[in-house]
């Protein structure tokens, strides 16, 4: 049996809004998540605090840090990927000077990480902006939120050049098309050509900050990261397979993009055939060009596109709606279930790009039953990972260049699409539940060793 690569990294990723909590400390502004604690496809008008809500104190990694970095640590961690809070840093967005404790936040989290000898790497903005963006400058819609940005992450490349080497630009650039209000900070019944100008300018604001993470840490590398929604036609009518691809269109294009530095003529295509007209300077243009080092994506399930209409009923569950695959089963959130199909991403994005490729997101979402004597037998969740992990060294097998797998959510936290604690991806049972109850003490499931005896196996032990 073939080992994992000697290099390959091996850890887990978290975003700060579902882990840090400490809404209000240390200077920390208000975000988009902080006013949509529902969930990524919350409302724009809901404009209050959420003051009272789970992501107050989510599993309140801002103070207890420490002992979760040991236990990754423990696990056998070398990469812990993690996003920063824009707002803890710029509270509004657009002032010119970051604020220094939000900083030092970030320091202490470094310093922890070196010590342990855990890489990291970081996502500049992962489904949360300054609320203030949003509200006084209506989202990315306004070309002035590149500058803000840069401004965030050039403050960030700076500061962090010695400790960070791995960097991402967007998470899940690809959902704006489906969470608007989340991904780019405008209203869900925007125009298709709002939609596309707001995405537009954040593509230009991703090209920007490759270029300059290139200038500031030539030694870094700096990737994208897409929502890998694989589509697979219903059946083999030429018709479906035409559809499947052109849903899988809709984000490989961002991806084809960050990746070759221009617009792919199928996406001008569809502005043309529906009157969408994107305003693009030349120095756009320029930004564009500036191609991510590798390719980085999160893969949970496989869907299914059909040319006959009445066939597309919604699947409310599977969060990009594609229609359920009849031969797979499917998590209790009507995820469907496809190891193999991650393979066939993974050849997909290298035959497309050549661009190393890391999986920076897989796992499974459940209701884990913690028993009077602490345990959680998360078997299933053992089961989802073993299978998906063969298929990462298959595709290794085939030739795909794969730089590391960050499973999602190696500690409990709160779900990005429904804002509830009860679905667990962790291999760390955090004691909170979804009415806010409970310690926050954390205890090992049994999915815990079994990721430690993986990664210290270097995958001999998978089945
Ligand atoms: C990805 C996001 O879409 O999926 C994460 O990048 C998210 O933030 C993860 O948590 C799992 O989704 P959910 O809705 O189960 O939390």
């Amino acid at each position: 049996m073939k080992l994992f690569p000697e290099t390959f990294l091996w850890g887990g990723a978290i975003a700060a809004n579902q882990v840090e909590g400490a809404w209000q400390e240390d200077g920390k502004g208000l975000s988009t998540s902080d006013v949509h604690p529902q969930g990524i496809f919350g409302g724009i008008d809901q404009r209050q605090p959420a003051s009272g809500q789970l992501k107050d104190i989510a599993i309140d990694f801002y103070h207890r840090y420490p002992q979760d970095i040991a236990l990754f640590a423990e696990m056998g961690f070398s990469c812990l990927r993690l996003s920063i809070a824009w707002t803890r840093i710029f509270p509004r967005g657009d002032e010119t000077t970051p604020n220094e404790a939000g900083l030092a936040y970030y320091d202490k989290i470094f310093a922890e990480l070196e010590q342990h000898g855990i890489q990291p790497m970081v996502t500049l903005s992962h489904y949360e902006m300054p609320w203030a963006l949003v509200s006084e400058y209506g989202g990315w819609g306004n070309r002035q939120l590149i500058g803000f940005f840069m401004n965030y992450a050039r403050v960030f490349f700076t500061r962090y050049r010695e400790q960070v080497k791995l960097w991402l630009t967007f998470n899940e650039i690809n959902m704006s098309l489906h969470a608007p209000v989340t991904g780019i900070g405008i209203a869900s019944d925007s125009s298709l050509s709002n939609i596309y100008q707001a995405i537009h300018h954040q593509l230009v604001a991703s090209g920007l900050a490759v270029q300059a993470c290139h200038e500031i840490i030539p030694a870094a590398k700096i990737g994208n990261m897409l929502l890998g929604g694989l589509v697979y036609p219903l059946t083999s009518r030429p018709a479906d397979v035409w559809v499947a691809m052109q849903e899988n269109h809709h984000w490989l294009f961002f991806g084809d993009i960050q990746v070759r530095g221009e617009y792919p003529g199928y996406m001008l295509r569809y502005f043309r055939e529906n009157n969408i007209r994107l305003y693009i300077t030349e120095e756009d243009d320029a930004a564009l060009k500036h191609s991510v080092d590798f390719v980085s994506f999160s893969y949970y399930m496989s869907g299914c596109a059909s040319a006959d209409a009445a066939r597309h009923q919604s699947c409310p569950a599977n969060i990009l709606n594609m229609i359920p695959n009849p031969h797979l089963t499917a998590s209790e959130w009507g995820w469907q279930i496809d190891p193999l199909g991650l393979r066939v991403l993974l050849n997909l994005l290298w035959d497309r790009y050549h661009k190393p490729l890391f999986i920076v997101e897989n796992g499974l979402g459940a209701r884990d039953q913690l028993t009077e004597d602490h345990q959680v037998i998360d078997d299933y969740r053992i089961s989802y990972l073993n299978d998906h992990l063969q298929q990462v060294r298959e595709a290794l097998e085939d030739g795909v260049n794969i730089l590391g797998y960050t499973s999602w959510g190696p500690i409990d936290l709160v779900s990005a699409s429904k804002g509830e604690l009860s679905k667990r991806y962790g291999f760390i049972y955090v004691d909170r539940h979804d009415d806010g109850s409970g310690s926050l003490q954390r205890y090992r499931k049994k999915s815990f060793g079994w990721y430690q005896s993986v990664i210290a196996s270097r995958g001999a032990i998978l089945k």
